[in-house]
C-alpha cells in the first residue's frame, strides 16, 4: 500500500503522524511510505531521517494526497486538504466529526474513508488512541499549575512541595481518570497535599489502593468541592462524561471562594470545561484571570511537548495503522472488533452512531456497508 504523511498544518500542531521508525516498519512490510518535506521537524525528525530509511519525500502535500492509498495524520482534515482527498481514500486520523458539520458533510462528499482515531474501542470500552494524550495532559496539569503559581506568572508564589518547615500547596483534581490520576502522580510526587474527587466510587477504591500518602481520595459532589475550594492553591479539571458535554463543577459564584492568585488548570476545556469560567486559550496565551484565580485552559495541552507526544501517540495508532496497510480496510475491520467501531464514514455513508445522530444523517452499520 502507498502511505502519505502529509505536514500538520492546523495552528500550533508539531506532531507528525508517523515516526521514522514507524515508517521502516511499513517499508520492511512491503509498503511505500511517502512523507511531506518538514512534517517531522517540529517533533525533532527531519527529512533525511526518513529518506535515510527509504521514505520518499516530498516537496508538498498535494502530491502526498495524489498518490496515497492511506493518509495517515494528527489533526482532522482542514479545509485545503479536504479538497485533496480522493474517492476510496483511507484517512487514519483524529476527526471529531460530532463537534463539525462542515467536516462531517465535505468529508462524505469526498467518498473516502475516515478511520477516526478517537472512536477506536477495546472490549472494555477504554479508548487506546485518546488515552496517551490524556496521559501527557495529566502530567502536563500540573506542570503548568505549578508554573503560573509562581509569582512573576500571575501566581500567589507558592511552591508545590514546600520546604521543610514550610507546608506544601494544597492540590485538588477533580475526576479521577487517566488525566486525574496522572496529574496526581506528579502533584504528589513534587511533595504537595493532593485531593483527587471522583463520583465513581470503584474508581476512589483504585485510587486509594495505588497513590502515595498525600493523596486523598474524596467523593465528589458540590458539599466537598465548596469546603476544599479555600485552601486550594492548584485546582485541576479532569472530568469526563462520555459523548456529553462536561459538568460545571465550578461556578462563577464558587470562584469567589479561592484566594487571590491561586490557578485553575481546566483540561477539560475541550468539552466545554468543569470550571464555568473556562474558556478555551492556546498556548501563545494560555492565561486570563477571573476574581484574581488564574485561568489556564488550552484545548491542545499536548501540542506543546511534541516530542513525547508523537511518540506516545503512535506507539498507540501504529498497530492499527500496520493493520489497515497490511490486511486493507475492509478485512482489518472484519478481523478487528475496536478497529470496525473506529469507521466513522465509508463510501460517503456514515457509520458512526454519534456522528449521525449529531447531525440527523442516516446511519449505517459498519459491518453492513462492505
Ligand atoms: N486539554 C487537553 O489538551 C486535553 C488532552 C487530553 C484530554 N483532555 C480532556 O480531559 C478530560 C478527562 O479525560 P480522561 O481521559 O481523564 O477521561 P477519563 O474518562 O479517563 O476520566 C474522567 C473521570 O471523570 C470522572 N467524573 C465524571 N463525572 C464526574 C464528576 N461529576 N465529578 C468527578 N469526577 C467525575 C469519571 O468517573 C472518570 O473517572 C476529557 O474532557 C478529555 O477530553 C483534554
Amino acid at each position: 500500500m502507498k502511505i502519505g504523511v502529509p505536514k500538520e498544518i492546523k495552528i500550533h500542531e508539531n506532531r507528525v503522524a508517523l515516526t521514522p521508525h514507524g515508517a521502516l516498519e511499513l517499508i520492511k512490510a512491503g509498503h511505500e511510505v511517502f512523507v511531506e518535506t518538514k512534517a517531522g521537524v517540529g517533533s525533532g525528525y527531519f527529512d533525511s531521517d526518513y529518506a535515510d530509511l527509504g521514505v520518499s519525500v516530498e516537496s508538498d502535500a498535494k502530491s502526498i494526497f495524489d498518490c496515497a492509498d492511506m493518509i495517515v495524520k494528527v489533526k482532522e482534515p482542514q479545509d485545503i486538504e479536504l479538497e485533496m482527498i480522493r474517492k476510496g481514500q483511507i484517512i487514519f486520523t483524529y476527526f471529531h466529526f460530532a463537534s463539525s458539520q462542515s467536516l462531517t458533510e465535505k468529508f462524505i462528499q469526498s467518498g473516502a474513508s475516515a478511520v477516526a482515531y478517537e472512536t477506536i474501542m477495546l472490549a472494555d470500552k477504554s479508548l487506546p488512541l485518546l488515552v496517551p494524550m490524556s496521559e501527557v495532559a495529566g502530567k502536563m496539569s500540573v506542570q503548568e499549575g505549578a508554573k503560573f503559581l509562581e509569582k512573576s506568572k500571575g501566581g500567589r508564589g507558592i511552591l508545590l512541595g514546600g520546604v521543610p518547615g514550610v507546608a506544601p500547596a494544597n492540590v485538588m483534581i477533580i475526576g479521577g481518570g487517566i488525566v486525574g490520576t496522572n496529574a496526581a502522580w506528579i502533584a504528589s510526587g513534587l511533595g504537595a497535599t493532593v485531593f483527587i474527587l471522583d463520583n465513581n466510587l470503584n474508581r476512589l477504591r483504585y485510587l486509594d489502593e495505588i497513590m502515595p500518602a498525600n493523596v486523598n481520595t474524596i467523593f465528589s459532589n458540590h458539599h466537598n468541592i465548596e469546603s476544599l475550594l479555600p485552601e486550594t492553591d492548584l485546582l485541576v479539571g479532569a472530568v469526563l462524561i462520555p459523548g456529553a458535554k462536561a459538568p460545571s463543577l465550578v461556578s462563577r459564584k464558587m470562584l469567589s471562594l479561592m484566594r487571590k492568585g491561586s490557578v485553575i488548570v481546566d483540561v477539560a476545556v475541550d468539552q466545554g470545561g468543569c470550571v464555568e469560567t473556562c474558556k478555551p486559550t492556546t498556548h501563545e496565551d494560555p492565561t486570563y484571570v477571573v476574581d484574581g484565580v488564574v485561568h489556564y485552559c488550552v484545548a491542545n495541552m499536548p501540542g506543546a511537548v511534541p516530542f513525547t507526544s508523537t511518540i506516545a501517540l503512535t506507539n498507540a495508532t501504529f498497530p492499527y495503522l500496520s493493520k489497515l496497510a497490511n490486511q486493507g480496510l475492509e478485512v482489518s475491520m472484519k478481523n478487528d472488533a475496536s478497529l470496525l467501531v473506529g469507521l466513522n464514514i465509508y463510501d460517503g455513508k456514515v457509520t458512526h452512531k454519534g456522528v449521525s445522530d449529531a447531525f440527523e444523517l442516516e446511519f449505517h452499520k459498519p459491518n453492513s456497508v462492505f
